[in-house]
């Protein structure tokens, strides 16, 4: 099996609030991921294939083709906007990295499936919402 990985980037404003709390439990669970007007972050997204390589092509995805995929999908909905606000497929969804990456999985999971080569699998999306801070989604078992 092969694992193939592209990497993108976007920028987005959100905040953390859940509506059915009060505001004092979303200030002490939220923090100033709950600060009122917005705060952004520079995400970045892995997209993990995985597969054996067509026998044709050798490739288990084309790279440039699982971009204008991940672009279509993830980026230009999300790129420079509001995601609590400004992004039809997160509405009423709290935008925790968590999250953000199940609903990103879920969105790639069939066109990214139908563009790679035959048996492969979205294998995992992680999610970088800061350097440090990341999750990832992988409903398969883990190498
Ligand atoms: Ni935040």
């Amino acid at each position: 099996m092969i694992y193939v990985t592209r990497k993108s980037h976007f920028n987005a404003a959100h905040r953390l609030h859940n509506p059915e709390k009060p505001d004092d439990w979303n200030r002490k669970i939220y923090g100033k991921c709950n600060y009122p007007n917005w705060h952004g972050h520079n995400y970045e997204i892995e997209v993990v294939v995985a597969g054996e390589p067509d026998a044709k092509t050798g490739y288990v995805i084309d790279l440039g083709k699982l971009q204008s995929i991940i672009d279509e999908i993830i980026i230009e909905p999300c790129d420079h906007k509001n995601l609590n606000t400004d992004v039809d497929f997160l509405e009423g969804i709290i935008p925790t990295t968590e999250n953000l990456v199940r609903t990103f999985y879920d969105r790639l999971k069939e066109p990214v499936e139908q563009s790679a080569a035959s048996g492969s699998s979205l294998f995992l999306v992680r999610l970088y919402e800061t350097e440090r801070n990341f999750a990832e989604y992988c409903p398969y078992p883990r190498i």
